[in-house]
């Protein structure tokens, strides 16, 4: 590892950042210098301080989901039903103290353990042979296993083009999610609710038909009708699966780039920081928004109902300082970019997994090798930062 090489990760990865929204993430950035709470008008208030978002994020009698100008409008008419993302208050705590325990690490081993390690294997074979290889196609494909998986597709009896298929139209909705936008327009919630078909028709059929080892029916064991099963599946998805995208390929990037791979000392880190401090310089959900319940004040700023108000977690994060997997993470930014409090993110163990194997598997099988990035494209005018394209290479050293 080497400052310069750090250094340069850290450009390049903030680099994807700002082609995905330049106007908006300019703009954000140049208002939080004003402070950490910034009131900007039509838009919202600003909150770029870990301490301050983290505080709003724990305060659920003032801040919501579901109060105007949280994100559950936006999310509400294609779940159509309770999906964690469009709920609040009991309701949701309910809802959630029953899927917790489903999601543990446990169980999500159990349910797409083999299907994410086979997929990182792959990537690292092609790669110990010397190919180039587009590390963005090899993440596209585990996810789209994964989804389908959580969706009761049967992955060993399903093509990789049907798969990948339905990865492509689940990712496709978070097109129509703009920080300006608090609701999709009708046209736009048939398009999506169309986009869902084929995998809500997989839900419906592993429901009806008991089928083991998936989640529909596992939810169905606990009581879930199929609706919620859908809807539930449906926020999973929609949450879920562009973050995983975004971040793994950018996080590869700073690792190869930042010669942790190469230099070998990657070797003697501790993993699961090693993955915290990559999600705290891609952070792939780059802002959160809630609504105002009741009227409160944010650091030095009244905020009223009907106000906006933006966490902008990427801003937070970004004050700790470039990639550096030797410096110990501060501790109020600790898993932020998972959010906090009862909107915790519920995904968190399955991306931890899903990170960590392909992790394990690079550094395992090339500690001390080369890696050289040969081609990268990085996509434009998303709200999740990422590549389109990250061909690496692997050099015998
Ligand atoms: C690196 C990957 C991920 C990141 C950075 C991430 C980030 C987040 C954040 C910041 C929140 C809280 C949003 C808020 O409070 O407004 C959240 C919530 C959520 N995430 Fe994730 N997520 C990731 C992966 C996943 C995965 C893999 C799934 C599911 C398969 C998932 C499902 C959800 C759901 C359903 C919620 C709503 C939870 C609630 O409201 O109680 N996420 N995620």
């Amino acid at each position: 590892m080497t400052n310069q090489g750090l250094r340069r990760a850290t450009k390049n990865d903030r680099w994807v950042s700002f082609l995905s929204r330049p106007l908006e993430l300019s703009f954000i950035r140049w208002m939080s210098t004003f402070g950490p709470v910034v009131r900007i008008p039509f838009i919202g208030i600003l909150v770029s301080d870990g301490n301050i978002l983290r505080s709003v994020l724990m305060d659920t009698q003032n801040f919501s989901k579901t109060a105007p100008g949280g994100t559950s409008d936006l999310w509400d008419p294609i779940l159509r039903g309770p999906g964690l993302l469009n709920m609040s208050g009991v309701d949701h705590l309910e809802l959630k103290r029953k899927l917790t325990p489903l999601f543990n690490g446990k169980v999500l081993d159990e349910m797409v353990g083999d299907t994410i390690r086979r997929s990182a294997r792959q990537l690292a074979d092609q790669l110990s042979s010397g190919e180039k290889v587009d590390v963005v196609s090899h993440i596209e494909l585990m996810a789209a296993r994964v989804v389908c998986t959580l969706s009761g597709y049967d992955i060993a009896e399903t093509e990789e083009r049907e798969l990948l298929l339905q990865l492509d139209r689940a990712r496709g909705l978070l097109r129509f999610v703009k920080l300006t936008r608090k609701q999709m327009l009708p046209h736009e919630v048939k398009t999506a609710i169309s986009e869902l078909e084929s995998i809500h028709l997989r839900i419906s059929e592993a429901y009806e038909r008991n089928q083991v080892a998936t989640i529909p029916y596992l939810l169905k064991q606990h009581g879930f009708s199929k609706d919620e099963v859908t809807s539930i599946i449906t926020a999973l998805i929609i949450a879920g699966t562009e973050t995983v995208i975004s971040h793994l390929p950018r996080f590869i990037q700073l690792l190869v780039t930042g010669r942790v791979i190469e230099s070998g000392e990657a070797k003697d880190l501790d993993l699961d920081e090693l993955v915290q401090e990559g999600l705290r310089v891609t952070v792939p959900t780059p802002v959160m928004l809630r609504g105002v319940v009741s009227p409160a004040t944010i650091g030095k700023v009244s905020v009223k109902p009907g106000d906006r108000i933006l966490l902008a977690t990427t801003l937070a994060c970004r004050r700790a300082g470039g990639f550096d997997p030797m410096r110990p993470m501060p501790k109020v930014l600790r898993n932020l970019w998972f959010g906090a409090g009862v909107h915790l993110c519920i995904g968190m163990p399955l991306a931890q997994l899903e990170i960590l194997e392909v992790t394990k598997e690079l550094i395992n099988r090339f500690s001390g090798k080369k890696f050289t990035i040969i081609e990268s494209k990085i996509r434009k005018g998303t709200l999740t930062a990422g590549y389109s394209k990250l061909v690496i290479q692997c050099r015998p050293s």
